[in-house]
């Protein structure tokens, strides 16, 4: 133990763990490289006011979840919460959104927010997201549902569900809200929701305690103000996920933590996870572009949890199928053989066979033992008398057998055994 610990609310991925993270990182990206996404990687930390314009000013991620510091030069500046804004900043800043749209983008980083630690909620965690860039086009909405989709079902996930809305846009919406805060305000509701309802209406039917729920069986529903183009719109997104084998469940109350979105929008909830459901998320955001001072940009776009989705693997008791660790071990016994074998074991992983080393000048018994816990399928033992004689003792860590090699053929031999 040293005297510091990793902050609250975060943790330290430490092998053999994160060998089966870097696995979903990579599954996650996997759908969207076959599909023409780009990767894009942004900074850490970026202007405040970028989330709090783009991500919304009263929403809980900008009012109580951000990181935030005055530097030296007297910027202020914001641990990045989330990676749609800095995205979309990077392509405005760089004219990305001036060739050929969609401009579409993937990303796979760190994402900070203060929030209550719990399980599956942490206030440092990893995204893998997807941007798509400068069209209104329905077939990128469900393709970007799709990829996620595949991305879940590629790494033997079987327990989520796909939760569907529209949020409207700028025509429906406002009279929509104007409906549902009329409604709200002739609640029974403490002082805090009484705000909530002036700023951000929607955000109240997200309020999770039954005393709330319960007065809103018969708020408004936006499914019901939307106006033709934004039905219309909808519906081609159901058609689609439809063909595509893609089962969703309609959910006219999902309302997302973020100020942004538009139409579109959804969520990944995996039911083993207690009450941070959430793997995954994303819709449609029109108008955000135009809030960061940029053009008109209709854009879409998720972000999905790896932290998360290694909860809900372990929760349906999927077992990866890991990169394996090393194919060979090499037991060197004196300082001539460490020098020889550990020539071998460079030249070996030079022709791409994973080989890991006796460190530290072990004795046999000890070496042998690091050799079978590191579940490699052979180990090359070199001593003094093999040595003198040009071999190499090469022993099966499955049925023991042992047999000498002549050194300069070693690598041949270990190809034929090892694969
Ligand atoms: P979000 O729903 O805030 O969306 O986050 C996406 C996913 O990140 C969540 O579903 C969850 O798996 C994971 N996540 C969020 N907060 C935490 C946390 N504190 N601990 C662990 N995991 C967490 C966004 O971030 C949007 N930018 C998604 C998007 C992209 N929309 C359009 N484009």
């Amino acid at each position: 133990m040293s005297t510091f610990s990793a902050p609250k609310g975060t943790y330290d991925l430490i092998p053999p763990d994160s060998a089966e993270f870097l696995a979903v990182r990579e599954a996650l990206a996997a759908p969207l490289l076959r599909a023409g996404y780009g990767y894009v990687e942004t900074p850490g930390f970026e202007q405040a006011e970028l989330f709090s314009r783009g991500v919304g000013e009263s929403t809980d991620i900008v009012t109580k979840e951000m990181y935030t510091l005055t530097t030296k030069g007297g910027d202020q500046l914001a641990l990045r919460p989330e990676g749609t804004a800095s995205v979309l900043r990077a392509a405005l800043q760089r004219n990305l959104h001036r060739s050929a749209l969609p401009v579409k983008l993937w990303y796979s980083g760190s994402y900070y927010r203060y929030e209550r630690p719990q399980a599956g909620r942490y206030r440092h965690f990893s995204q893998v997201g997807a941007e798509a860039l400068g069209a209104e086009d329905p077939v990128l909405d469900a393709e970007l549902i799709i990829l996620a989709d595949d991305a879940y079902r590629s790494l033997g996930l079987r327990e989520f569900r796909i939760l569907l809305n529209s949020l409207g846009d700028k025509e429906c919406r406002p009279v929509y809200r104007a409906a549902l805060q009329e409604y709200l305000r002739r609640l029974d509701l403490d002082e805090d929701t009484r705000r909530r309802i002036e700023i951000n209406p929607l955000r109240v039917l997200d309020d999770k305690r039954d005393s709330v729920q319960r007065q809103l069986a018969d708020a408004p529903l936006m499914r019901d103000h939307l106006c033709e183009a934004c039905k219309a719109y909808h519906e081609q997104v159901r058609e689609l996920l439809g063909a595509a084998g893609v089962a969703f469940e309609d959910d006219p109350r999902l309302v997302r933590g973020l100020d942004y979105y538009t139409r579109t929008t959804f969520e990944f909830v995996h039911d083993g996870l207690g009450s941070q459901s959430a793997v995954g998320g994303g819709g449609r955001y029109d108008g955000l572009s135009e809030m960061l001072g940029g053009p008109e940009l209709p854009s879409v776009g998720w972000a999905l949890g790896v932290d998360r989705t290694v909860l809900a693997l372990r929760a349906e008791g999927v077992r990866l199928d890991l990169a394996p660790g090393p194919r060979v071990y090499a037991v060197p016994l004196g300082e001539e053989a460490r020098r020889v074998l550990f020539g071998v074991v460079t030249e070996l992983r030079r022709e791409g066979i994973a080989a890991d080393f006796a460190f530290g000048g072990k004795g046999l018994k000890n070496a042998m033992k690091s050799a079978n816990r590191s579940g490699a399928r052979c180990a090359l033992v070199l001593g003094e008398r093999d040595l003198a004689e040009g071999l190499v003792q090469v022993k099966d860590l499955e049925s023991g057998e042992q047999s000498p090699v002549p050194l300069d053929r070693v690598v041949t031999a270990v190809r034929a055994k090892v694969g």
